[in-house]
Protein backbone atom coordinates (compact mmCIF):
# COMPACT_ATOMS: atom_id res chain seq x y z
CA UNK A 1 0.00 0.00 0.00
CA UNK A 2 1.41 3.58 -0.95
CA UNK A 3 0.47 6.20 1.03
CA UNK A 4 -2.42 8.27 0.38
CA UNK A 5 -2.28 11.78 -1.32
CA UNK A 6 -4.60 14.64 -0.20
CA UNK A 7 -6.55 16.32 -3.16
CA UNK A 8 -8.54 19.85 -2.49
CA UNK A 9 -11.83 19.70 -4.33
CA UNK A 10 -12.78 23.82 -4.92
CA UNK A 11 -16.81 23.67 -5.27
CA UNK A 12 -17.16 27.09 -5.13
CA UNK A 13 -19.57 28.97 -7.75
CA UNK A 14 -17.35 31.89 -8.30
CA UNK A 15 -13.66 31.55 -9.31
CA UNK A 16 -11.97 34.17 -6.92
CA UNK A 17 -12.66 32.22 -3.54
CA UNK A 18 -11.59 29.25 -5.10
CA UNK A 19 -8.04 30.58 -6.74
CA UNK A 20 -7.50 31.75 -3.04
CA UNK A 21 -7.93 28.77 -1.30
CA UNK A 22 -5.74 26.97 -4.38
CA UNK A 23 -2.89 29.78 -3.56
CA UNK A 24 -3.50 29.59 0.01
CA UNK A 25 -3.23 25.55 0.01
CA UNK A 26 -1.32 24.81 -2.95
CA UNK A 27 1.94 23.70 -0.71
CA UNK A 28 -0.49 21.46 1.36
CA UNK A 29 -1.99 19.42 -0.86
CA UNK A 30 -1.31 16.67 -3.92
CA UNK A 31 -3.49 16.99 -6.16
CA UNK A 32 -5.97 20.36 -6.82
CA UNK A 33 -9.05 19.77 -8.61
CA UNK A 34 -11.74 22.25 -10.07
CA UNK A 35 -14.72 21.16 -8.74
CA UNK A 36 -18.24 20.17 -10.38
CA UNK A 37 -20.04 23.20 -9.21
CA UNK A 38 -16.97 25.75 -10.09
CA UNK A 39 -16.44 24.40 -13.85
CA UNK A 40 -20.65 24.52 -14.37
CA UNK A 41 -20.51 28.31 -13.19
CA UNK A 42 -16.67 29.37 -14.61
CA UNK A 43 -16.28 26.85 -17.49
CA UNK A 44 -12.99 25.97 -18.91
CA UNK A 45 -11.38 28.85 -17.53
CA UNK A 46 -11.34 27.12 -13.86
CA UNK A 47 -9.22 24.92 -15.04
CA UNK A 48 -7.26 27.21 -17.15
CA UNK A 49 -6.73 29.86 -14.13
CA UNK A 50 -5.67 26.95 -11.87
CA UNK A 51 -2.98 25.62 -14.15
CA UNK A 52 -1.42 29.07 -14.52
CA UNK A 53 -1.75 29.69 -10.53
CA UNK A 54 -0.36 25.94 -9.80
CA UNK A 55 1.76 25.07 -12.65
CA UNK A 56 3.50 21.92 -10.86
CA UNK A 57 0.15 20.46 -9.22
CA UNK A 58 -1.34 17.52 -10.50
CA UNK A 59 -5.00 19.45 -11.44
CA UNK A 60 -8.36 17.41 -12.11
CA UNK A 61 -11.08 18.80 -14.34
CA UNK A 62 -14.14 17.23 -12.20
CA UNK A 63 -16.49 17.25 -14.82
CA UNK A 64 -18.64 14.04 -14.27
CA UNK A 65 -18.45 13.54 -18.39
CA UNK A 66 -21.78 11.44 -19.24
CA UNK A 67 -21.32 12.21 -23.45
CA UNK A 68 -19.17 13.34 -26.22
CA UNK A 69 -15.99 11.62 -24.09
CA UNK A 70 -14.07 13.25 -26.86
CA UNK A 71 -14.46 16.22 -27.39
CA UNK A 72 -14.62 16.95 -23.48
CA UNK A 73 -11.46 15.48 -22.62
CA UNK A 74 -9.92 17.43 -25.25
CA UNK A 75 -10.99 21.11 -23.75
CA UNK A 76 -9.87 19.37 -20.28
CA UNK A 77 -6.68 18.18 -21.44
CA UNK A 78 -5.96 21.49 -23.44
CA UNK A 79 -6.99 23.96 -20.90
CA UNK A 80 -4.44 22.23 -18.39
CA UNK A 81 -5.92 19.27 -16.34
CA UNK A 82 -4.31 16.05 -15.71
CA UNK A 83 -7.20 14.01 -14.41
CA UNK A 84 -10.29 14.20 -15.51
CA UNK A 85 -14.03 12.53 -14.48
CA UNK A 86 -16.48 10.46 -16.30
CA UNK A 87 -19.59 9.48 -14.71
CA UNK A 88 -20.48 5.97 -13.91
CA UNK A 89 -23.24 6.17 -15.67
CA UNK A 90 -21.69 7.07 -18.99
CA UNK A 91 -21.86 4.41 -21.65
CA UNK A 92 -18.70 2.85 -22.47
CA UNK A 93 -17.95 4.40 -25.92
CA UNK A 94 -17.66 7.18 -23.75
CA UNK A 95 -15.48 5.97 -21.58
CA UNK A 96 -13.01 4.66 -24.02
CA UNK A 97 -12.87 7.84 -26.13
CA UNK A 98 -12.03 9.99 -23.03
CA UNK A 99 -9.78 7.21 -22.27
CA UNK A 100 -8.20 7.63 -25.63
CA UNK A 101 -7.72 11.33 -25.37
CA UNK A 102 -5.68 11.29 -21.74
CA UNK A 103 -4.13 8.30 -23.13
CA UNK A 104 -2.66 10.70 -26.08
CA UNK A 105 -2.29 13.70 -23.47
CA UNK A 106 -0.29 11.56 -21.01
CA UNK A 107 -3.67 12.14 -18.72
CA UNK A 108 -5.72 9.91 -16.81
CA UNK A 109 -9.65 9.39 -16.56
CA UNK A 110 -11.51 8.58 -13.12
CA UNK A 111 -14.70 7.10 -12.93
CA UNK A 112 -17.00 8.75 -10.89
CA UNK A 113 -19.09 5.87 -8.49
CA UNK A 114 -22.00 7.70 -7.50
CA UNK A 115 -25.58 5.52 -7.56
CA UNK A 116 -25.24 2.65 -9.53
CA UNK A 117 -22.59 0.61 -11.20
CA UNK A 118 -21.27 -2.89 -11.10
CA UNK A 119 -18.39 -5.01 -10.70
CA UNK A 120 -19.14 -5.88 -13.95
CA UNK A 121 -19.03 -2.50 -15.14
CA UNK A 122 -15.77 -1.73 -13.29
CA UNK A 123 -14.06 -4.64 -14.97
CA UNK A 124 -15.13 -3.27 -18.13
CA UNK A 125 -13.42 -0.15 -17.45
CA UNK A 126 -10.57 -1.86 -16.28
CA UNK A 127 -10.04 -3.86 -19.57
CA UNK A 128 -10.11 -0.88 -21.57
CA UNK A 129 -7.22 0.68 -20.03
CA UNK A 130 -8.74 3.17 -16.68
CA UNK A 131 -6.77 2.65 -13.71
CA UNK A 132 -8.70 5.44 -11.32
CA UNK A 133 -11.75 5.43 -9.95
CA UNK A 134 -13.41 7.80 -7.43
CA UNK A 135 -15.68 6.38 -4.25
CA UNK A 136 -18.40 9.01 -3.71
CA UNK A 137 -20.23 9.37 -0.85
CA UNK A 138 -22.40 12.39 -2.36
CA UNK A 139 -23.30 15.63 -0.41
CA UNK A 140 -26.92 14.92 -1.29
CA UNK A 141 -26.95 11.44 0.30
CA UNK A 142 -24.66 12.43 2.96
CA UNK A 143 -27.10 15.00 4.19
CA UNK A 144 -29.77 12.52 3.66
CA UNK A 145 -28.00 10.51 6.67
CA UNK A 146 -25.90 8.50 4.45
CA UNK A 147 -22.68 7.32 6.29
CA UNK A 148 -19.81 5.14 5.59
CA UNK A 149 -20.30 1.49 6.29
CA UNK A 150 -18.79 -1.86 5.66
CA UNK A 151 -20.46 -2.61 2.51
CA UNK A 152 -18.87 0.55 1.83
CA UNK A 153 -15.28 -0.99 2.62
CA UNK A 154 -16.23 -4.46 0.83
CA UNK A 155 -16.81 -3.00 -1.89
CA UNK A 156 -13.75 -0.84 -2.47
CA UNK A 157 -11.59 -3.95 -1.76
CA UNK A 158 -13.21 -5.37 -4.69
CA UNK A 159 -12.32 -2.03 -6.54
CA UNK A 160 -8.89 -2.86 -5.47
CA UNK A 161 -8.79 -5.89 -6.36
CA UNK A 162 -10.05 -5.15 -10.12
CA UNK A 163 -7.23 -2.93 -10.41
CA UNK A 164 -8.44 0.29 -9.91
CA UNK A 165 -6.80 2.86 -7.86
CA UNK A 166 -9.10 4.14 -5.60
CA UNK A 167 -9.80 7.88 -4.63
CA UNK A 168 -12.15 8.50 -1.58
CA UNK A 169 -14.63 11.78 -1.28
CA UNK A 170 -17.75 12.66 0.43
CA UNK A 171 -17.79 14.78 3.25
CA UNK A 172 -14.13 13.68 4.46
CA UNK A 173 -12.62 14.79 7.65
CA UNK A 174 -9.19 13.89 8.97
CA UNK A 175 -11.18 11.69 11.60
CA UNK A 176 -13.15 10.00 9.22
CA UNK A 177 -9.15 8.43 8.25
CA UNK A 178 -8.99 5.68 10.43
CA UNK A 179 -11.92 3.80 9.32
CA UNK A 180 -9.71 3.16 5.60
CA UNK A 181 -6.93 2.17 7.11
CA UNK A 182 -6.74 -1.27 5.23
CA UNK A 183 -7.83 -0.01 1.92
CA UNK A 184 -5.15 0.98 -1.00
CA UNK A 185 -6.36 4.67 -1.10
CA UNK A 186 -4.66 6.35 -4.28
CA UNK A 187 -5.55 10.25 -2.71
CA UNK A 188 -8.70 11.36 -0.19
CA UNK A 189 -10.62 14.29 -1.90
CA UNK A 190 -11.58 16.86 0.60
CA UNK A 191 -13.52 20.03 -0.20
CA UNK A 192 -15.72 21.32 2.92
CA UNK A 193 -13.13 20.21 5.60
CA UNK A 194 -10.89 22.34 3.63
CA UNK A 195 -12.44 25.33 2.08
CA UNK A 196 -14.93 25.91 5.27
CA UNK A 197 -12.24 25.47 7.99
CA UNK A 198 -11.39 28.73 10.04
CA UNK A 199 -7.86 27.43 9.10
CA UNK A 200 -7.44 25.57 5.82
CA UNK A 201 -3.73 25.11 6.92
CA UNK A 202 -4.06 23.58 10.05
CA UNK A 203 -6.77 21.27 8.73
CA UNK A 204 -4.28 20.49 5.19
CA UNK A 205 -1.73 19.39 8.27
CA UNK A 206 -3.99 17.58 10.02
CA UNK A 207 -4.95 14.82 7.43
CA UNK A 208 -1.44 14.38 6.02
CA UNK A 209 -0.85 13.78 10.66
CA UNK A 210 -3.57 11.17 10.13
CA UNK A 211 -2.43 9.97 6.76
CA UNK A 212 1.60 9.43 8.27
CA UNK A 213 0.09 7.55 11.57
CA UNK A 214 -2.26 5.23 9.30
CA UNK A 215 -0.15 4.75 5.93
CA UNK A 216 3.27 6.22 7.18
CA UNK A 217 4.75 2.62 7.34
CA UNK A 218 3.32 1.38 4.42
CA UNK A 219 4.36 3.78 1.87
C1 LIG B 1 -19.10 16.78 -5.30
C2 LIG B 1 -17.65 16.54 -5.35
C3 LIG B 1 -16.77 17.16 -4.31
O1 LIG B 1 -15.75 17.84 -4.94
C4 LIG B 1 -16.17 16.14 -3.37
O2 LIG B 1 -17.15 15.32 -2.82
C5 LIG B 1 -15.40 16.81 -2.24
O3 LIG B 1 -16.22 17.68 -1.53
P1 LIG B 1 -16.65 17.52 0.01
O4 LIG B 1 -15.41 17.10 0.77
O5 LIG B 1 -17.11 18.89 0.37
O6 LIG B 1 -17.71 16.46 0.07
O7 LIG B 1 -17.15 15.89 -6.24
O8 LIG B 1 -19.76 16.11 -6.33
Amino acid sequence: MSRPLLQLALDYTELQPALRDAALLSDSVDIIEAGTLLCLTEGLEAVRQLRQLCPQKLIVADWKVADAGETLAEQAFNAGANWMTVICAAPLATVEKAHQVAVARGGEIQIELFGNWTFDDARAWHKTGIRQAIYHRGRDAQASGQTWGAEDLARMKVLSDIGLELSITGGITPADLPLFRDINVKAFIAGRALSGATNPQQVAQDFHVQIREIWGAKA
